[in-house]
């Protein structure tokens, strides 16, 4: 899908189809035209409401205001009213809140994020292409916003969904597609194409870096674990953030496995780790004045004679012993380690990890929040700040000392699980926490984004499956870090 910027009246385009966003029922704006008509289709112009009059060839859409959130879901609507007819080309004209030119990066997001789907396994894959959008500078309010400010949002917007919809593919691409070995592959590949530096860290290395509780999840299964790790460094670089993602290729539960409908979408728990991986594409191709590092735990949960078992106590990276009573608990082993690693490996400003860490945090927030733990309430608040601004849903949850007391372990340092069945995604960040050094503990954000990285059902800009969650947030949180 390409962009063309003009300064063009709408129109004098030409194109196929043209989208009209109705701004809060404002149907009297000189923008829409078939007043008339829309009243006879009943058409209520409510919040990502489409309404096609193919004779007219003008499809309207509703949104709320003119916030971003509500353009941005407006206009990933109208790209999917259009996703099954013949039209290729479109034309549309500028939305902007008081001329804040974010409001047209979230528009473009919102047709780049609409218009995904995911067809890799079908046989007959859907023939539409809309292929080319043009975008008149006449603005909604008049305001002239100038091309070469709308041309940067254009071209971020891009950017930022591309990767959102790379993260998606990953995701959303089998267990027996991919696994450990071919997200080190894929890393590679980004690596390649946008200059980013990329370290695969193999078995033996593992062994020798003494991750050994990876290693203890990753045994049962046949494909041996990775962990990767991809820099962006830049000349000059003021500020340095490393991310970690749990990048669970499977999860099975292992021993304690998982219930049959409870295994189906846990190729997702990949999730962090895409996100991860994309956000540094994003960052690459932004070229964002600061350092940042992405680490992913690549690894397979499985059944075996080989497989880790409930009542083992493992030595984490960082030398704590971990007594494991549900090898479900999976990714938080994973994460101890990569984490631990990657504290060893940099020293950073800031540490945010990405994770399906718990199904307790879907029951907490709803699928569609992401939750945000940590010991420093400002690097929460930078998190839930950025997601809010970027599209995405997530809110803070606070750790506390009782909560703590549940991961208590009689025979080793610290339990796998807690010993109550509630605040399971706080307890989880909880033990996280276990393996943050004492340097990195106000610098660090734990997101679990159980809740919404992979939803059965289409949402918002979000299709059914994979949403790419952590990706805007991020480099929303990043791109305000470089300032
Ligand atoms: N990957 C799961 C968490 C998950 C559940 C992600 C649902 C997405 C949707 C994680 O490894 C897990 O199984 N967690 C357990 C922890 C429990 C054993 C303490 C859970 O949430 O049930
Ligand atoms: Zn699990
Ligand atoms: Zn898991």
């Amino acid at each position: 899908m390409n962009f063309e910027l003009t300064i063009a009246q709408t129109s004098e385009i030409e194109a196929d189809i043209e989208i009209v966003i109705i701004i809060d029922n404002n149907t009297k704006h000189r923008f829409v035209q078939d007043k008339k008509l829309l009243k006879k289709a009943g058409f209520l112009a409510e919040q990502d409401e489409t309404c096609l009059l193919v004779g007219k060839n003008v499809l309207y859409v509703g949104a709320e205001s003119l916030l971003s959130k509500h353009i941005r879901t407006a206009a990933a609507s109208a790209i999917k009213a259009l996703m099954g007819t013949t039209y290729k080309s479109i034309k549309v004209s500028t939305y902007t809140n008081n001329g804040c030119s974010y409001t047209l990066r979230a528009m473009v997001e919102g047709f780049i994020l609409g218009a995904y789907t995911f067809e890799s396994y079908k046989s007959k894959k859907n023939e539409n292409k809309i292929s080319h959008i043009a975008i008149s500078l006449d603005e909604y309010s008049n305001i002239d916003l100038g091309i070469e400010k709308a041309s940067i949002e254009v071209h971020k917007a891009q950017i930022i969904a591309d990767a959102t919809n790379f993260t998606r593919d990953i995701v959303n691409t089998t267990p027996d597609d991919c696994y450990p070995n071919v997200m080190a592959s894929i890393a590679e590949g980004i690596a390649e194409n946008t200059g980013l530096k990329c370290k695969v860290l193999k078995p033996k290395q593992l062994k020798k870096e003494k991750m050994e509780t990876l290693l203890a999840v990753a045994r049962a299964s046949r494909h041996k674990p990775r962990v990767i790790h991809l820099t962006h460094k830049p000349k000059g670089a003021k500020v340095t953030v490393t991310l970690v993602g749990k990048g669970l290729t499977y999860d099975s539960g292992g021993l304690s496995l998982k219930p049959a409908d409870f295994m189906v979408t846990m190729k997702s728990d990949k999730s962090g780790g895409s996100a991860v991986i994309g956000i540094m594409k994003a960052v690459a191709e932004m070229d964002l004045p600061i350092e940042v590092h992405g680490f992913v735990g690549a690894v397979e949960n499985m059944i075996g004679g080989d497989a880790y078992k409930p009542d083992d106590v493992l030595v984490a990276k960082n030398g704590k012993t971990i007594e494991i009573r549900n090898t479900d608990a999976e990714g938080r082993l994973v994460l101890a380690d990569v984490l631990s690693y990657a504290q060893q490996e940099v020293k950073a400003d800031y540490l945010f990890d990405f994770a399906t860490l718990t199904g307790a945090s879907v029951v907490a927030v709803g699928h569609y929040t992401s939750s945000v733990m940590g010991h420093n309430k400002e690097v929460q608040n930078l998190v839930v700040n950025a997601a809010h601004a970027s599209g995405e849903l997530a809110t803070a949850l606070d750790f506390n000392p009782y909560l703590k007391k549940t991961i208590k372990s009689e025979i080793a340092d610290v339990c796998n699980i807690s010993n109550t069945r509630y605040g399971g995604a706080i307890t989880a960040g909880q033990f996280l926490s276990e393996f943050i050094d004492k340097k990195h503990t106000n610098k660090w954000a734990h997101i679990d984004i159980a809740g919404p990285a992979f939803v059965e059902h289409t949402w918002g800009e979000n299709p059914h499956g994979a949403s790419g969650a952590g990706v805007r947030m991020m480099v929303k949180l990043l791109e305000n870090l470089s300032r």
